[in-house]
């Protein structure tokens, strides 16, 4: 049994595991991810891995990164939500870590990891095509198209997140207006809720009340068990967010057809109050629904471990 370790960067979460060959984590760890300082991002990947391979034996490494990963699969080019700036992410590691380690590291989009664990060992285990949606910090897209993980020319293909979606929109953490991570992220979800609050709209106040008054402690995790309690708004700030993602992934849909569409990502724990007002929102913006096939919506079934196990198992390959 080869086992191999699995990275995900997130902007908030460092998170390292060692994966088998059947996709499950058989140990793992994670720490804060000092996202504004580039090299320290770097050394915390270091010393996760160094933990973990004192306690199993493995030699490839996969690091899920939240940007533009070039084709090389060494580096990042840029990360709109971590200070990633053409980073030799690979070469910096297999250096730290030491050639003595033997240790090869490969760099993969976070969401491209997280879609390859879902073809081989989640959701989309029974379909060719696949497309994952993760709604977090961003907006991740990732693509498996007849089998195989789609990276585009340069590498940088399905960043589905910077899609403009709304002409002279909201600015992002790219540097453009507009962008679907700024309608259809966790973070926009919490930026919006804490926004209505801070107004003083009488809807938001038991959410409000949750978060002891304090408009800046509302976070995507409160909102969601607001929700499952049935608060109205919060339900509604679910569906908002819903119709967003809906209405972007039926045009994402009318270009690559996939069988199926999971949705992942810290917010997809929100499940059908998140899932339902999605679906209706895809069926009503998909062109020609009623003479075609619908792709399937489903939530991501591997959770947090997506781009451990996806990021690890691209690596052993
Ligand atoms: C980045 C993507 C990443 C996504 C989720 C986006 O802002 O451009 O590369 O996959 O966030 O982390
Ligand atoms: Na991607
Ligand atoms: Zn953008």
């Amino acid at each position: 049994m080869t086992l191999a370790c699995g990275i995900d960067v997130g902007g908030t979460k460092i998170a390292g595991g060692v994966v088998d060959e059947q996709g499950t984590i058989v140990d793992q760890l994670r720490v804060e991810s000092p996202a504004e300082d580039p090299a320290a991002i770097e050394h915390a990947i270091v010393e996760l891995v160094r933990q973990l391979a004192e306690r199993h034996d493995f030699s490839a490494v996969g690091v899920g990164a939240p940007g533009y990963v070039a084709a090389d699969r060494a580096r990042v080019l840029f990360a709109p939500n971590v200070a990633w700036v053409d980073v030799d992410v690979k070469g910096d590691l297999e250096a730290e870590l030491g050639v003595d380690s033997g240790m090869t590291v490969v760099v993969e989009n976070d969401a491209n990891a997280a879609a390859w664990g879902e073809f081989r060992f989640g959701a989309g285990h029974d379909v060719d095509d696949l497309m994952l949606v993760t709604v977090g910090t961003g907006v991740g897209g990732g693509l498996v198209l007849d089998g195989e993980l789609y990276r585009g020319a340069y590498g940088v293909g399905a960043e589905i997140g910077h899609l403009r979606v709304v002409p002279d929109g909201i600015l992002c953490g790219c540097g453009h207006h507009g962008c679907f991570e700024q309608y259809g992220s966790g973070s926009a979800l919490v930026r919006e809720a804490r926004q209505i609050a801070a107004n003083g709209v009488p809807a938001a106040e038991p959410l409000l009340a949750r978060a002891d008054g304090k408009v800046d402690a509302i976070d995507g995790p409160m909102i969601t068990a607001a929700a499952r309690e049935g608060d109205a708004f919060a339900l509604g700030r679910l569906a908002e967010l819903g119709r967003w993602l809906g209405a972007g992934i039926a045009s994402l849909v009318t270009v690559l057809d996939p069988a199926v569409v999971a949705i992942g990502g810290g917010v997809s724990e929100a499940d059908d109050l998140l899932l339902e007002p999605l679906r209706e929102s895809f069926g009503v913006h998909l062109p020609g629904r009623e003479h075609r096939p619908l792709a399937e919506i489903r939530r991501a079934t591997l959770g947090n471990a997506a781009g451990i196990i996806g990021a690890a198992d691209l690596a052993r390959r």
